[in-house]
């Protein structure tokens, strides 16, 4: 009954942090962590306390919340990132060229919220050379898009009520993201640099995230690509699996006994009427 239970393909891409293993006393009370040869189950143990929670609007009304919160990286995680290369065709430059020129920090205090469009056209390159801003932003408009088979998986995660929060490193233009993409049908802008002024991995996102969902560590997995990310929600508690592509997600997910079986047909309706409006 130890994590080194765990197949080896699994253990690539899912990391459980100390704090998960079976008999640890640190384990959360909300939840028990199973592990055998085949399987990881997450079994959710909280006796119908009422839970406090500083999302009221997401959670108003809901007594037992279903664990774990899901929460989800999104530039190249959900969505497309085109930063990488449809930016550096834009401006006719390669990847290399563009980071020799561009401004060292402009982007990242647009991220933080620190400057706004306006300054950040000023900027964006460290000579100030003036550009099209609004045709950088149809550009990355054009370059979103969403990941292979990540929409239907999120879609089939809603149809199982799992809460679903982005917590991103991005800028105000998340919301061109929102517009074309509509990533709300499926989660919550919760969590954006811009609006905390803190970025991945700066281990204060983390703590502040926890504190505004008031969840314990343990009952939250984070996905991301990069897996500093990971690793910082992991130094945190949090259980954290990084992205690479859609069929290993599901697999570690599936590893964790989240359960995103598409069909729910079959399911007896009364069954989450019984736990979201008891
Ligand atoms: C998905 O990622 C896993 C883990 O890195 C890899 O083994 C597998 O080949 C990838 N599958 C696809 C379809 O790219």
């Amino acid at each position: 009954m130890t994590t080194a239970l765990l197949r080896p393909a699994a253990i690539l891409s899912l990391i459980l942090p100390l704090k998960l293993q079976p008999n640890s006393p640190s384990l959360s009370n909300k939840m028990v962590l199973n592990i055998n040869a085949n399987n990881v189950n997450i079994i959710n143990n909280n006796k119908g306390n009422k839970i406090r929670s500083n999302l009221n609007s997401y959670n108003s009304g809901i007594r037992k919340r279903k664990l774990p919160v899901l929460l989800f990286d999104v530039m190249d995680t959900i969505v497309r990132d085109p930063f990488y290369h449809d930016v550096p065709a834009f401006f006719g430059m390669s990847m290399k060229e563009l980071i020799e020129c561009k401004h060292p920090t402009a982007w990242i205090e647009f991220e933080r919220g620190l400057i706004d469009e306006t300054e950040l056209a000023g900027k964006f390159f460290k000579d100030g050379r003036p550009f099209d801003l609004e045709g950088l932003k149809s550009c990355m408009t054009k370059g979103y898009s969403y990941i292979e088979g990540v929409e239907e998986l999120l879609h089939a995660l809603k149809q199982s009520h799992y809460e679903m929060h982005a917590f991103t490193n991005y800028p105000i233009w998340y919301e061109l993201i929102e517009d074309k993409l509509k990533l709300s049908t499926y989660l919550s802008w919760s969590f954006c640099s811009c609006v905390t002024g803190k970025r991945k991995p700066d281990p204060d996102f983390y703590l502040e995230v926890l504190r505004h969902l008031d969840v314990e560590p343990a009952s939250c997995v984070f996905i991301d690509d990069r897996m500093t990310n990971v690793e910082a929600a992991m130094d945190a508690g949090i259980v954290g699996i990084q992205f690479q592509n859609v069929t290993s997600l599901r697999q570690d997910l599936a590893l964790l006994g989240i359960d995103f079986s598409l069909n729910k047909d079959n399911e007896d309706p009364a069954e989450h009427k019984a736990e979201y409006f008891p």
